[in-house]
């Protein structure tokens, strides 16, 4: 029995190994995806056999009423809401972290870790860690969804001294962890639970909208290492490699995120960065009467179909309206013309890693087309159109040019080199960061106001026409 469970937690760790290998490209996600599934379903049924018959209603129950929730979010929810959906999965992760430690704290005979009418020596210390680390994932997941959802404002709240009130609070987890396995005192255990909850909501607070993206990622692998903590609580091998799959793989997001962003790693994970006083003073950009060059989509059509060379720049906006197929269309119809159409895909455009690659290869975008920033960035200067459709921040030169902005230091897609530029959004409101784009009034520039869907669909009849 051993043997084929260890057999079949070992298929499932190579499953999720090559779900994650899978996931790395659009071409392969959806293999990837299968054997995350499989090796999921396996792992379940395995962990089922090894309970044995004692309480197999109450898991029953628990997983009929938690997967039927499940199944209902996932139905309705808005793609564009991903990532508060994400936030708020991971504060269950955590919770269920400082649930199983306080259960085996509380019960250690029911987990196989007392000794001597105490608690082993390996499981404090996993405990006291675990509990600290689902904790601190737990509150500050949170926090970032209610910030992503708008419950609380997303602007930075700060005080005075707060890095070090957070590394006087790290070191009070470090002494209260050290207590626990000294005395297995329960007003240690209990002081980690606590001082780990507060932490978790002072490390989120603080960080900006803007930097938002990287934050989610990052509790994502501390979710991951709770999780592997749980493992060895509960002495689950799967568990333990599963956790540190999802903790490793995320703080390589994390990394990749915040080189996408130019932000420190260490910033995100210690809290505190992402100050958006400039986006604040920003807000609501374009309140000034400087002149803008408005066309229509017949204008937009001739500009279009004159080129010889058109890069494709999506953002947000784009996945507001649900834009992609409206521009696959476009874009067929400029190509049959003998026009070079390329997508030009920022890392953080939209509101979560892969946003616009996803919406894109479900409207059938061929992927030969979609290029990353580095790989296209260097051909605008010969294009002869950049189409910008729902992006904003992710086109905006103030991230090279003002030190004080929120986005400083962001790469952005050199749209301005190409001969023309086609904006294509509602009004001459900022984006996510909030920050207004000199882009709008330069003399290259052409705004198409419209919801991008109804703009592609005009484009195409006048292109037809
Ligand atoms: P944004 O800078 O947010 O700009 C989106 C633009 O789309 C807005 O200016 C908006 O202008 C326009 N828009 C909204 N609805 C539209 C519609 N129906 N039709 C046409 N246009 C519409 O988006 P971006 O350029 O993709 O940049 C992404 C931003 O989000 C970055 O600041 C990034 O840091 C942040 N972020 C990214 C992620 C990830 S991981 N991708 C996660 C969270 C946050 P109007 O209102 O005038 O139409």
């Amino acid at each position: 029995m051993t043997t084929l469970v260890s057999l079949a937690y070992l298929i499932s760790g190579v499953c999720f190994i090559l779900a994650l290998r899978g996931l790395a490209s659009p071409e392969t996600a959806r293999r990837g995806n299968q054997f995350g599934v499989f090796g999921m379903a396996l792992a379940i049924v395995t962990t089922l056999c090894l309970i044995g018959t004692a309480s197999l209603w109450a898991i029953a129950v628990a997983v009929t009423l938690g997967g039927s929730i499940g199944a209902v979010v996932a139905r309705n929810i808005k793609m564009t809401a991903l990532p508060q959906l994400v936030a708020a999965f991971h504060s269950l992760v955590g919770l269920a972290a400082v649930l199983v430690a306080s259960a085996a704290f509380l019960n250690p005979a029911a987990y196989g870790i007392a000794q001597g009418g105490g608690i082993q020596l390996s499981s404090l210390i996993e405990m006291g860690i675990g509990v600290a680390i689902g904790a601190i994932t737990f509150s500050g997941s949170l926090v970032a969804f209610a910030k992503l959802q708008g419950l609380v404002s997303g602007k930075p709240l700060t005080f005075r001294f707060q890095h070090q009130f957070n590394l006087a609070l790290g070191v009070l987890i470090a002494v209260s962890i050290v207590m626990l396995i000294a005395t297995q005192a329960p007003v240690a255990y209990w002081m980690i639970v606590g001082v780990a909850l507060l932490l978790g909501f002072l490390l989120i607070l603080p960080i900006g909208g803007a930097d938002m993206p990287v934050v989610v990622s990052m509790l994502n692998s501390y979710s991951g290492w709770a999780a592997a903590a749980t493992g060895f609580t509960l002495e689950n091998p799967l568990l333990i490699i599963t956790g540190a799959l999802v903790g490793s793989s995320g703080a390589i997001l994390s990394y990749i995120m915040c080189k996408g962003m130019n932000r420190s790693i260490i910033n995100v994970i210690l809290g505190g960065f992402g100050n958006d006083a400039g986006a604040a003073a920003n807000a609501g950009g374009g309140a000034n009467d400087r002149p803008v060059k408005i066309g229509s989509a017949e204008d937009a059509g001739f500009v279009l179909k004159n080129a010889s060379s058109v890069i494709i720049v999506p953002g947000y906006g784009m996945a507001v309206a649900q834009a992609q197929h409206a521009l696959r269309e476009m874009a067929d119809h400029l190509k049959d013309a003998g026009v070079q159409v390329r997508y030009a895909i920022h890392p953080v455009a939209g509101r979560m890693p892969g946003h616009m690659n996803v919406l894109l290869a479900e409207a059938n975008v061929p992927y030969d087309e979609v290029m990353e920033l580095d790989e296209i960035n260097r051909d605008f200067g010969q294009a002869d159109v950049a189409f910008v459709i729902g992006a904003n921040d992710v086109t905006n030169p103030a991230a090279r040019s003002d030190p004080k902005s929120p986005i400083y230091g962001m790469p952005v897609l050199d749209v301005e080199k190409a001969k023309t530029v086609l904006f294509v959004k509602r009004s001459m409101a900022s984006g996510y960061a909030g920050v207004e784009n000199e882009l709008f009034y330069r003399d290259n520039t052409m705004m198409l106001f419209g919801d991008a869907k109804q703009m592609c669909e005009q484009i195409v009849k006048a292109l037809d026409a």
